[in-house]
């Protein structure tokens, strides 16, 4: 099961995962991120701007969870163009080391597979932060998404299209098509974080961490994982039955191990 640190805010979320990967790039100064896009990960990467100000990040490399399918790069929304303005300019990434998944219709039969390798080849995710979507998304691996699935082309649910229509002018601006790492390739990564803020989030939290594993809530994958953890403020945490004994083993850990 994963575990579950129940915190006062997404600042305060933000700041302990933050925490985590500054304590990742000082053992490892080219560890391999995978980063989500979305709101989420957001007070993640402010964190890390304030923590690692002025560090050398130029080794460190990264790896998107996915892209919308036929969006233009240069769009400001386009995940490429997301990743560029929070992460790689703020902490001063070297671009090349840093991967989206190729959007472009152009090709996208073999994308998802080409991606896949890169990732081998570079030896795998460190740590992999996770967002999660109001119907148990995660990455875009809408449900019904199987486990062992690679990266890929998947279509966007209604639901997701309205969750990110706030991004775009209208919704029918939100591309119907995306392509996302796989449940599978997810699960390779050394180290789950699933952050999540909000009463909107505590049904699919409670279902994915609490709820059984079941390709309905793709979510719920992550409790396959050696080594998960989910960062929830107390609203997204509302839901789950275990509340109190999660605050009790985090409040009753040692130090030194970090999440
Ligand atoms: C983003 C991603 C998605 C989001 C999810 C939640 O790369 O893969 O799974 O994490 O849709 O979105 P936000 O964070 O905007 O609520």
């Amino acid at each position: 099961m994963a575990e579950v640190v129940i915190v006062e805010s997404a600042a305060a979320a933000g700041e302990l995962v933050a925490e985590e990967i500054a304590r990742l790039i000082a053992r490892r100064s080219d560890a391999v991120l995978g980063l989500a896009t979305g709101s989420t990960p957001l007070p993640v990467y402010a964190a890390l701007r304030n923590r690692l100000a002025g560090a050398d990040l130029s080794h460190v490399r990264g790896f998107a969870l996915d892209e919308y399918v036929g969006i233009d790069p240069a769009h400001p929304e386009s995940y490429r163009s997301v990743i560029t303005r929070e992460v790689v300019e703020p902490l001063g990434l070297n671009p090349a080391l840093v991967h989206v998944p190729d959007g472009a219709e152009d090709g996208i039969e073999h994308a998802g597979a080409e991606y896949d390798a890169k990732i081998r080849a570079a030896g795998g995710v460190d740590l992999q932060i996770l967002g999660i979507g109001t119907d148990g998304h995660i990455g875009f691996n809408e449900p019904g998404s199987s486990f062992a699935s690679r990266t890929r082309v998947k279509t966007l649910t209604a639901q997701t299209r309205e969750d990110n229509a706030r991004f775009f002018d209208s919704i029918d601006q939100v591309p119907m098509h995306c392509i996302t790492q796989g449940l599978g390739t997810i699960l390779e990564a050394r180290h789950l974080v699933l952050l999540a803020y909000g009463e909107g989030k505590a049904d699919a939290v409670a279902a994915a961490v609490e709820g059984p594993l079941t390709a309905f809530v793709p979510g719920s994958a992550i409790q396959l994982h050696p080594h998960a953890t989910v960062v929830v403020d107390e609203a997204a945490a509302s839901k789950l039955r275990l509340a109190d004994y999660y605050r009790y083993t985090f409040e009753n850990k040692p130090a030194w191990q970090g999440i």
